[in-house]
């Protein structure tokens, strides 16, 4: 299977006639890819007539150094997945230069506000570079139909509110969690944890699942009470935040509001490892 490394070779095949009115659906990733990056390449392919995988670890998202360095980079067997599910999919996993071109900084942001909630206040920066890269990769690929996960929904609201305010033309569709049998949400960096730690990872969901039936009675502080002490009970984990928020401004619910949606978010680390979840509230 052939893959793109630069982003003039990917447009050269993007550009053929015979591809000029194709819609293109497009699925950018960090690699390392898993059932869950697989069920939006899925989504793609059943609704585009060209779809395009991005495979490109983005340093300046990352505040941490030591993460950028330990992130998985998996790239052959990566490219071995994608053409088992379709060999027409086009793998685009760029150089760090093709995309900076030596200039490997981000730009800033505003996303009215939503950068300035949960992983905005723990990852100082995160949104710039996830900003900075998505518009990036919209201006290469063009697509018609882009594919991002609710796994991360704080980010696929950002990448809305980025394409209004851009005026991107893309249509940004959110994809459901992918979780694995224990109900843990699948993620690259579940890789790294340990067999003892991903069997017990799967209490992040459980809580989570026990925390919505809560909230139907209870009030968003009391729920938020009930989680933390939950965690405390189970010394391995270190939680870092779980909040309950409104789905479109990702502000902290204080008192519920009739018909709003609100989702339940957490981080948490397990064995220095930091995984992210959510659950709508509905
Ligand atoms: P990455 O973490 O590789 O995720 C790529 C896409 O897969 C994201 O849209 C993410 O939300 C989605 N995804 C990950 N795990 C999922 C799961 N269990 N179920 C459903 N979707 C899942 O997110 C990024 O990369 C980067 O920030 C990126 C957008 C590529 C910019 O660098």
């Amino acid at each position: 299977m052939h893959v793109f490394q630069t982003q003039k070779e990917l447009q050269i095949e993007l550009n053929k006639t015979e591809n000029q009115s194709k819609k293109i659906g497009f699925v950018p990733t960090m690699g390392a890819l898993h059932e869950g990056h697989l069920s939006l390449l899925e989504q793609s392919l059943a609704e585009n007539e060209i779809t395009v995988l991005s495979i490109f670890v983005n340093p300046t998202q990352f505040n941490n150094a030591d993460d950028l360095k330990k992130y998985p980079r998996t790239l052959e067997k990566d490219v071995k997945l994608v053409e088992k599910l379709n060999k027409k999919i086009l793998v685009y996993a760029p150089s760090v230069s093709d995309i900076y071109e030596g200039n490997t900084i981000s730009t800033s942001f505003d996303y009215d506000g939503l950068e300035n909630q949960m992983e905005g206040k723990h990852r100082p920066g995160h949104f710039d570079g996830v900003g900075t890269i998505v518009k990036k990769l919209f201006e290469i690929v063009k697509p018609t139909n882009a594919y991002f996960g609710e796994k991360d929904f704080q980010q696929l609201q950002i990448v809305r509110k980025l394409v209004a305010k851009h005026k991107i033309q893309v249509n940004i569709i959110g994809c459901e969690i992918f979780r694995e049998e224990s109900g843990l949400a699948m993620s690259s960096r579940n890789e790294r944890l340990s067999e003892s730690a991903r069997a017990e990872s799967k209490l992040i969901y459980q809580i989570l699942s026990q925390a919505k039936e809560k909230f139907v009675s209870k009030s968003a502080n009391d729920v938020v009470l009930f989680v933390e002490k939950e965690f405390k009970k189970h010394p391995n984990f270190t939680l870092e935040y779980f909040e309950i928020a409104a789905e479109d401004t990702l502000l902290t619910c204080k008192r519920k509001v009739k018909n709003k949606k609100y989702r339940g978010f957490i981080a948490v680390f397990i064995e220095n490892i930091r995984l992210i979840d959510n659950i709508s509230l509905k």
